[in-house]
């Protein structure tokens, strides 16, 4: 481990830190305008920064134990320092002025497991930037041009839940997120409750993934339909004269977009978990993101005493499941879940509650 100091030669002139994030309902909702629920996890990506001499950008990723120099006029980076070289182009793009930095990352947050590594790395970089520049960003533009970042110098289509969620979300209240109007709301857990999220081990590339071929289906279904966006339609039969694969996937887009407005009614930890079961069969049948490790996981955490729902979040593919659990069990339950998981030949570990 080199801090900011071994790497750069001094002391850093500025920090900031965003989570990741774990979904708890609206899965692939975000790109259709629709209603998202995520909430943070207490892993973090960190970022010390400093004004560079030498007339070159310096990132350093301790965890890759990893140092790229940029150049003006170099290719794009790839790897970690295109997550961070696109943030700073981008505030270019608005018109601030960005000196050379040094920027050193280390990070807790999982990569490859769906809890959005790559927004945390963003968020934390504009913070970083933010607050060494003294710029007038609020969180929400910050997030705005997070997700910009990620479409194009990632190559992935997403939506903006990840950054949203990294820059306003915290680990005690899910955020629900209209994502067409960003209007915001902070909701309390179900009462008696707590989550867990598991590691399929099952790693997922995302933009190698089907899910740019999944935003265009969509987007296919809505000017079949007539209308903006899947968003736009509340009535799930609305769907039923769509070709397949497009019925299926609007089917899954409509009734996941009402599971969460379910929930704004204010809903039980028993009818919580049985709309998350809802989304995981929808993501499994309709939507076919999921893979058979993430289906057994995902079934051993449901028939679980003390579980009141689970589903794979995020992206699907592979990475991670989440589970509402009784508050107070998360910890025995994850533990027995893993043994009877990974006895089956997996490689499945415990990401929250995090191992203190
Ligand atoms: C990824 C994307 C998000 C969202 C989810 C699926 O995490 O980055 O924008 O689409 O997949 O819900």
């Amino acid at each position: 481990m080199k801090d900011f100091q071994q790497i750069f030669g001094k002391a850093p002139e500025a920090q900031a830190s965003a989570p990741g994030r774990v979904n708890l309902l609206g899965e692939h909702t975000d790109y259709n305008d629709g209603f998202v629920l995520p909430t943070a996890i207490p892993q973090r990506t960190t970022v010390h920064l400093g004004m560079s001499k030498d007339g070159q950008h310096h990132f350093y990723s301790e965890d890759l134990d990893e140092q790229v120099s940029i150049l003006d006029g170099n290719d794009t980076p790839s790897g970690f320092s295109s997550y961070i070289y696109g943030c700073i182009q981008l505030l270019e793009q608005e018109g601030y002025t960005i000196p050379k930095i040094n920027l050193h990352v280390s990070s807790s947050v999982p990569i490859g497991s769906g809890l959005s590594s790559s927004a945390a790395l963003e968020v934390a970089t504009l913070r970083g930037v933010r607050s060494l520049l003294n710029l007038p960003l609020d969180d929400v533009r910050i997030a705005q041009i997070a997700q910009q970042a990620e479409i194009q110098y990632a190559g992935v289509q997403c939506g903006i839940m990840d950054q949203m969620a990294s820059s306003l979300a915290d680990a005690e209240h899910m955020l629900f997120l209209d994502t067409r109007t960003l209007e915001l709301r902070v909701i309390p857990f179900p009462t008696g409750t707590e989550i867990v999220v598991m590691d399929s081990g099952v790693p997922r590339t995302l933009a190698g993934s089907g899910y740019n071929q999944r935003r265009a289906e969509c987007e296919e279904a809505a000017r079949l339909l007539g209308v903006k966006a899947l968003r736009d339609i509340t009535d799930p039969q609305a769907v039923e004269a769509l070709p397949e694969p497009l019925r299926r996937r609007a089917r899954h887009v409509v009734s996941e977009d009402n599971r969460v407005l379910e929930v704004l009614e204010g809903v039980s930890a028993e009818r919580f978990g049985e709309l998350m079961n809802a989304s995981h069969a929808s993501l499994r049948d309709d939507y076919e993101v999921s893979v058979p490790a993430l289906d057994t996981l995902v079934a051993m955490l449901q028939e679980t005493k003390e579980v009141f729902g689970a589903r794979l979040t995020g992206a699907g593919f592979g990475g991670a499941c989440v589970a509402l659990v009784a508050a107070g069990e998360a910890r025995a339950i994850a533990n027995d879940v893993l043994e009877r998981y990974n006895s089956a030949d997996f490689l499945g570990k415990i990401l929250v509650p995090q191992v203190s």
